[in-house]
């Protein structure tokens, strides 16, 4: 014990990020099959942590890059969430619902499958949660058009949300905009508070970034957040955006 809290006096002093500690740490990605989570796995692969891939199907989940372990669980079934983290330090959650109807939608999904993956979490001694949400998340309204069409998602993803928030676990909640496909790091990112009515999208490996940053970024904890593109702003400039956001 003496000799790591050492180490991180030693980096802190040295100027090191949080990162440079956490490194080689296990990060278990749900949703690692998905659009969000493929990008996600490289961005922690290349920052030093080693990732455990959580997908439903082994055989349809593909190459998911050397040396990531995949594990096959599924939210809607709690009982296979155990043996997945099982030694992992953190995780990052990228799932959502498939359909907007019965049996993988956001009901079972992004609420009770989010609930169960939380639950598993805080029984594992997970140090960090980071739940990738949307903006919008809470919203009752039926006719929102997203309601609307897919099974009251917002709905859901808000009640997802609150179980994170009061389960005790150390938590960012990553609300991003309309997701689309690009490189990472090459436009600027706004961060802002959860609340906040952003109009906008973002690339789904930008959000990424930001959520590699949550696992250790002091600034981000207890945190909701809202994230879109700014292209007036320059590319690394939302790793200060943290501080200015109150904890929920
Ligand atoms: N699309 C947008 O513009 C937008 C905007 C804001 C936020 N979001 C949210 O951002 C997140 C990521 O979006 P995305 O487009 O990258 O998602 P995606 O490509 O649809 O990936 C979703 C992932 O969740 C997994 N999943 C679904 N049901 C599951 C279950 N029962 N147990 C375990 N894993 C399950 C899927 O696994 P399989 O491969 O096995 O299906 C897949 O890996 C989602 O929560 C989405 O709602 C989306």
């Amino acid at each position: 014990m003496r000799v790591l809290k050492t180490v991180i006096a030693f980096a802190t002093a040295m100027g090191l990020t949080a990162s440079a500690y956490a490194a080689g740490e296990t990060v278990l990605v749900a949703g690692a099959s998905g659009k969000s989570g493929k990008p996600l796995i490289k961005i922690l692969a290349d920052q030093g942590y080693k990732v455990r891939a959580m997908v439903r199907d082994k055989a349809k989940a593909g190459d998911l890059g050397a040396g990531v372990e995949v594990v096959q669980a599924d939210v809607t079934d709690a009982s296979t969430l155990a043996a997945a983290l099982k030694g992992a330090t953190f995780v990052i959650s990228t799932i959502g619902a498939t359909s907007p109807a019965p049996p993988n939608n956001p009901e079972n999904v992004d609420f009770k499958g989010v609930v169960s993956l939380v639950d598993a979490a805080k029984a594992a001694g997970i140090r960090h949660f980071v739940l990738m949400s949307s903006i919008g998340a809470g919203d009752p309204k039926p006719e929102t058009m997203l309601n609307k069409v897919f099974g009251m998602v917002l709905l859901w993803k808000g009640k997802g949300e609150d179980h994170l928030r009061q389960s005790g676990l150390s938590y960012t909640i990553v609300r991003p905009g309309g997701l689309t496909d690009c490189d990472p790091g090459k436009v600027g990112l706004k961060i802002a508070a959860g609340n906040e009515p952003l109009q906008g999208r973002i690339c789904r490996s930008d959000t990424g970034l930001i959520m590699a940053d949550a696992l250790t970024n002091r600034g981000a904890k207890g945190k909701t957040i809202a994230i879109i593109s700014d292209d007036k702003a320059a590319p690394a400039a939302w790793k200060g955006g943290w501080a200015a956001i109150k904890k929920d």
